[in-house]
């Protein structure tokens, strides 16, 4: 059984290839001429897609040695993300489905990321908590089978990738800053500022990383002179440090806290803050205390890439489920994924 996936949300193009459960392709490109701009412009988001998107499945479709004529099931990402980038992923799988008459599965973006860790060995078992931690979201799900999810919380204002973003931005890092913040991180000490914590102790699991930002752009104020700021390269990294441990302390916490409270074993992190390093050390530190599990996907796994949504659209055809072709691009998360 062969699935085809795309995924066009943002500003990755990617295409991937499930056989049998096993992933043979994922290509993924990404559109690297949006920092110059300082984020994502979805005009050019779209236009980039739409020159990168048949080349990018011809060469997904070669690298697993399969055709068109051998798919079985094509699947695109539907939402949440930039309408006219998700509309070039979605109707050229629409139209491979349409003129190979075989089923288009939608794929929710969220639920894909949520599915990550079933790309690789071990996976995690139901019911999971997934971390899902991106530019665009910050939610905390409890994964209790393929299908039916329970929010546990989520960002009351900017996501915890935004977040990463801004500040990086704040301290001229360029676009994305999450990566370069992470780098800087490693080099410096996280205890130099006492950054906000902003609901650390809310005894719940919502998060919030805006008042964060604004107590880093508070620091950067102060330690200005005549409204200059010159930082040195090893200030700089400290400032990094301390920043990515304020974020690493409220995820680590609460995620800590609902695997107590609803007494779960196992853990996906997913999205591309997932990627962070000082995030992973924390999250195994904690998990071995209390003999956790906790499953990290690949970069190529964690960033946005079609092998997520391949796999996602696998299972559910493995499950039956035969798709749609009335299926609409939308831009936000609603409430609709969250069934109990
Ligand atoms: O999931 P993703 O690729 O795209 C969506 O937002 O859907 O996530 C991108 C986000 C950006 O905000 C980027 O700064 C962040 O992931 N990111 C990181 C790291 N790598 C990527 N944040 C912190 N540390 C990293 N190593
Ligand atoms: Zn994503």
């Amino acid at each position: 059984m062969t699935v085809l996936g795309i995924e066009s949300s943002c500003d990755e193009t990617s295409a991937a290839v499930v056989q049998d459960g096993t992933l043979c392709a994922n290509v993924i490109s990404s559109q690297h001429f949006h920092g110059e701009y300082g984020g994502v412009v979805p005009e050019l988001a779209s236009r980039a897609h739409l020159r990168a998107i048949l080349p990018i499945i011809d060469q997904a479709l070669a690298e697993a040695g399969t055709e068109y004529g051998e798919i079985d099931a094509v699947a695109a990402t539907q939402g949440p993300g930039l309408i006219g980038s998700l509309l070039v992923g979605l109707n050229t799988g629409k139209a491979i489905a349409i003129s190979r008459g075989i089923p288009f599965l939608p794929v929710h973006h969220i639920e894909a990321h949520l599915f990550s860790p079933f790309l690789q060995q071990p996976q995690p078992a139901f019911p999971y908590l997934g971390l899902v931690v991106s530019g665009g979201h910050t939610l905390l799900i409890e994964v209790r089978d393929l299908g039916t999810y329970r929010l546990l919380g989520s960002t009351i204002d900017d996501a915890a990738g935004e977040a990463f973003d801004k500040v990086g931005k704040m301290l001229g890092l360029g676009y994305p800053g999450g990566p370069e913040i992470d780098r800087r991180a490693r080099e410096g000490n996280p205890l130099s500022v006492r950054f906000a914590r902003p609901l650390l102790d809310s005894g719940d699991f919502r998060f919030s990383f805006s008042g964060l930002k604004t107590s880093v752009l508070y620091h950067l104020r102060d330690r200005a002179v005549d409204g200059v700021l010159e930082l040195s390269d090893a200030e700089l990294n400290d400032i990094c440090a301390s920043f990515q441990h304020a974020v690493t302390d409220v995820l680590v916490t609460k995620v800590m806290y609902a695997a107590e409270k609803h007494d779960i074993r196992d853990i996906a992190v997913v999205g591309g803050v997932s990627a962070n390093t000082g995030l992973q050390t924390a999250l195994h530190a904690e998990a071995a205390k209390r003999e956790l599990r906790v499953f990290v996907p690949d970069l190529a796994f964690s960033t946005d890439n079609a092998a997520m949504v391949a796999m996602l659209a696998f299972m559910q055809y493995s499950r039956g489920a035969r798709g749609t072709l009335n299926a609409p691009a939308f831009a936000r998360i609603s409430d609709t994924m969250f069934h109990e």
